[in-house]
């Protein structure tokens, strides 16, 4: 599945973060492009981030 978060914290980082294990592609949303951008390297190539 393809999975997006409103806001780069806590929640986004753990549940993205298994879900991309899972094999899910996660796609993080931030009002800071690079805390999005951290998580989504943080969780391997699964996830992507962008500015909202
Ligand atoms: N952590 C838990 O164990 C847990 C458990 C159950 C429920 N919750 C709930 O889940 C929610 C998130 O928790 P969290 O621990 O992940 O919190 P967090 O680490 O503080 O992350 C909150 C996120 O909300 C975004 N945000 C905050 N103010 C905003 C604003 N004015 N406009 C747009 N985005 C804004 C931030 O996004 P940016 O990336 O843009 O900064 C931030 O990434 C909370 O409502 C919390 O009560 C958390």
């Amino acid at each position: 599945m393809k999975i997006g978060f409103w806001g780069s914290g806590n929640m986004s980082r753990v549940l993205g973060g298994a879900w991309s294990v899972a094999g899910h592609h996660i796609t993080f949303g931030s009002r800071d492009v690079a805390k999005a951008r951290n998580i989504a390297e943080e969780i391997g190539s699964g996830g992507n981030g962008w500015h909202k």
